[in-house]
């Protein structure tokens, strides 16, 4: 099982939209992919059609029982999706008071990291959804994975917000054993603008080995697959947006396969 988180501290920057294409172009590949919903707004919850304010078990579940994080709970968490290789555990609206009750407590930044391992078996590949705010929820994707995806809107001042997040993630690295490899990728991207353009040469010039080669163009069907609750590649799989998100993956899974060569030479 490999897991993989989706963060950035900047709301709106096309988090759910890369976990969704993703998670639908690895399962189309045949893989079986788990997408986990952290974010009390539960953006990726309602694009799956199920609705954070009345579901009835959710990652909420992991952290209310996480004294006793017993074998069977993320099991029992487990939602279809319209995707038959897709499975989500989603979000309730209960999840905002856990980042007030959640931050004093011993051992919570690991609910998500222990909760998965009683999937290990299960799936092929997780995908972390995480919400646009520093807490005990993003502290749990970082922690639970082993690669950060980062989306960052093509636009002026983007670089700021991304200074803050690496900032987040040297934080995280310190409680971790290696620090957590990331990929910057570039989204909303719209070539007739400078703003797009003058931002991207910008990431390029400063994290030339993080940013990805993909970028997400503005592609006004992700708005129309998420009101249909398919996933991207589902709709259309020639698509502007599905195709860089198939460059991304192609690169992720790449490098990859240089870690685990990595690892065993
Ligand atoms: N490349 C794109 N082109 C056009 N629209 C997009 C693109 N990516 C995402 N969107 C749309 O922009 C909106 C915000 O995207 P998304 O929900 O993925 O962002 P987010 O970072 O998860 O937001 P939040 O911080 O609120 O969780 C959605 O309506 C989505 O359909
Ligand atoms: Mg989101």
């Amino acid at each position: 099982m490999r897991v993989w988180a989706v963060a950035n501290q900047k709301g709106g920057v096309g988090k759910t939209t890369s976990v969704v294409t993703l998670a639908g172009l690895l399962g189309d590949m045949g893989k079986s992919v788990l997408v986990v919903d952290l974010d009390p707004h539960g953006s990726l919850t309602s694009y799956f059609r199920y609705d954070p304010d009345q579901i009835g078990g959710s990652v909420y579940d992991l952290f209310k029982s996480s004294a006793l994080l017993d074998e069977g709970l993320a099991t029992q968490l487990l939602l279809d999706t319209s995707h038959r290789n897709i499975r989500l555990i989603g979000a309730s609206t209960a999840m905002a008071t856990l980042e007030r009750q959640a931050t004093a407590q011993e051992g919570m930044g690991l609910v998500v990291s222990k909760a998965l391992a009683t999937l290990w078996d299960d799936f092929d590949y997780v995908i972390l959804d995480s919400p646009p705010v520093l807490g005990v929820l993003m502290v749990n994707a970082m922690a639970a994975c082993e690669r950060l995806i980062v989306p960052v809107q093509t636009e002026y001042l983007a670089i700021k917000g991304l200074e803050r997040m690496l900032r987040t993630l040297l934080l995280v690295n310190k409680s971790r054993k290696r620090p957590l490899p990331f990929s910057i990728l570039p989204t909303f991207y719209d070539r007739r603008t400078q703003a797009s353009v003058q931002s991207l040469r910008l990431i390029r010039t400063s994290f030339p080995d993080q940013v990805t080669n993909a970028v997400v163009p503005v592609d006004t069907k992700f708005r129309n697959a998420s009101s249909s609750g398919i996933v991207p590649s589902a709709v259309d799989s020639g698509s502007r947006g599905v195709r860089a998100y198939s460059m991304l993956l192609k690169s992720l899974l790449s490098q990859e396969v240089e870690t685990s060569a990595g690892v065993t030479s």
